[in-house]
């Protein structure tokens, strides 16, 4: 179903930019609802719910991010590809932010600059498929889209699209924000305790060893500085996180989509930082009309077959007047590819003088099956592609200013390879993502590890 069969589930679209002018544009992505009177009363209820986040963080972050494209800055955006109901518990979502936590410590320590660190969670429920159904064994159902659309089990009931799911999002993004924030304002993230960052299940790690290492040292270093002054050091008991989610399903951004007291535009409440996918990146798609229409910074995927000219025109339309901190251009081309496509997107930028951040997705161009047919990516591909990265906007006089990471804090094997050499007999242990490979633990600090090293060679 596309966006114009649902014209009048609110209204008929107005003016261009408004949050549901999108209604007037081919849709690719969403969900067909079999019940549309049900989809309708549930967008009505989740338009009167609370926002998960305020204008006041959007723009802080658009600021920061700003200072990002200055170069003082460095942005780490990283969690799951998808996030499950199921795994809306405490665990996941402490352990992944000990993971990002860990990260961000490691390249504050190493970048030696400020380091923004936003999530894929709270929100990242909603997934883009490169078919709209799947077959086994002879059966074909729709494709699963995320938990926010329809469940995994390969039923017919299962992959019904279900409006109730909605609010179910929007509830497990609620509790996820709160316990986020609670964590992060009340001690979790204190300098002084980053023993608080350990994860459990880690045993033996010379990668956790070293993380130890590293934060004993910066403990040491606070303790010295706190005791020759007589005063706490500054703000190091608490750190800024932020939101982030493919903006996909367009009636839940714009049922989430509002004005605020005291300030100009719509904001995007459900979210600090939307990001537009690859496959819903075109000028013509909704999905650019809706984002162009928000206040919020906002991330745009850029795949091996993006033309300079297209990616030109794409900025104008989503900042048409040039702003700071709006744009955050998120290259996912693959290790083959990045090379031989992405020098002419950084001139085309360049030539147009649009202010971007740009920063790069290793994840998504890497992705491979096995003989087997398990969908995984090997560490050495990914870390390449974040070699070369650096390397190419090193020599169009750019600079790399991020990392988009997919990355849990649970004990998986998703991708092969890293410090334990993971093979693809290992797969079979621990897989749990329903949809792509991540970064378990070891294989994220390596990363961050990695980032560094390549980022003070640049
Ligand atoms: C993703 O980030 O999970 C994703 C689907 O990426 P892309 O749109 O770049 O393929
Ligand atoms: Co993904």
């Amino acid at each position: 179903m596309n966006g114009n069969d649902l014209l009048n589930i609110a209204g008929a679209a107005t003016e261009a930019g408004a949050p549901d002018s999108w209604q007037n544009f081919p849709a690719a992505q969403q969900a067909t609802y079999p019940d549309v009177a049900a989809l309708q009363g549930t967008l009505e209820e989740l338009a009167q719910l609370p926002p998960l986040g305020t204008s006041w963080e959007i723009l802080t972050l658009r600021q920061q991010i700003a200072e990002a494209q200055r170069g003082e800055r460095f942005l780490l955006q990283g969690g799951d590809c998808a996030e499950t109901f199921a795994e809306c518990n405490s665990t996941v979502i402490t352990n992944r932010l000990k993971v990002l936590l860990q990260m961000s410590l490691i390249m504050v320590h190493g970048l030696q600059m400020p380091v923004i660190r936003i999530g894929r969670f709270a929100g990242q429920y909603a997934k883009p498929r490169s078919s709209d159904t799947e077959t086994r064994n002879g059966v074909t159902l729709p494709s699963y889209r995320g938990d926010i659309i329809n469940s995994p089990a390969f039923t017919e009931q299962a992959r019904v699209p279900d409006p109730g799911r909605l609010l179910q999002a929007h509830a497990c993004s609620s509790l996820t924000m709160n316990f986020v924030r609670a964590l992060v304002d009340g001690g979790f993230a204190d300098l002084h305790h980053p023993e608080y960052w350990d994860l459990g299940w880690v045993e033996h790690s010379p990668l956790a060893e070293e993380f130890r290492r590293l934060s004993e040292g910066i403990g040491r270093s606070i303790n010295f500085m706190e005791t020759i002054s007589g005063k706490q050091a500054g703000n190091i008991r608490r750190v800024d996180f932020y939101t982030s989610h493919e903006a996909l399903h367009l009636h839940y951004e714009q049922a989430l989509t509002r004005e605020v007291p005291r300030q100009a535009g719509h904001f995007n409440l459900s979210t600090h930082f939307p990001w537009i996918g690859m496959r819903t990146a075109s000028l013509q798609d909704a999905h650019v009309e809706y984002m162009r229409g928000i206040q919020n910074p906002i991330g745009l995927k850029v795949g091996p077959t993006v033309e300079p000219q297209q990616l030109v025109d794409l900025l104008r339309v989503l900042n048409p007047r040039r702003e700071a901190g709006r744009m955050v251009l998120i290259h996912r081309m693959g290790v083959g590819q990045i090379e031989a496509r992405l020098p002419a997107l950084i001139r085309a930028v360049q030539d147009a003088d649009m202010p971007v951040l740009w920063i790069s997705d290793a994840m998504h161009g890497n992705t491979e099956s096995t003989a087997d047919g398990i969908k995984t990516r090997r560490f050495r591909n990914i870390m390449n592609e974040m070699e070369l990265a650096f390397e190419v906007h090193r020599d169009n006089h750019s600079r790399l200013g991020g990392v988009h990471l997919e990355l849990t804090g649970e004990n998986v094997t998703e991708c092969t390879g890293g410090a334990r050499d993971l093979v693809d007999a290992d797969l079979r242990r621990a897989y749990k993502s329903t949809v792509d490979p991540r970064l378990n633990y070891e294989q994220a600090l390596e990363m961050a590890m990695l980032i560094v090293r390549k980022h003070n060679q640049a």
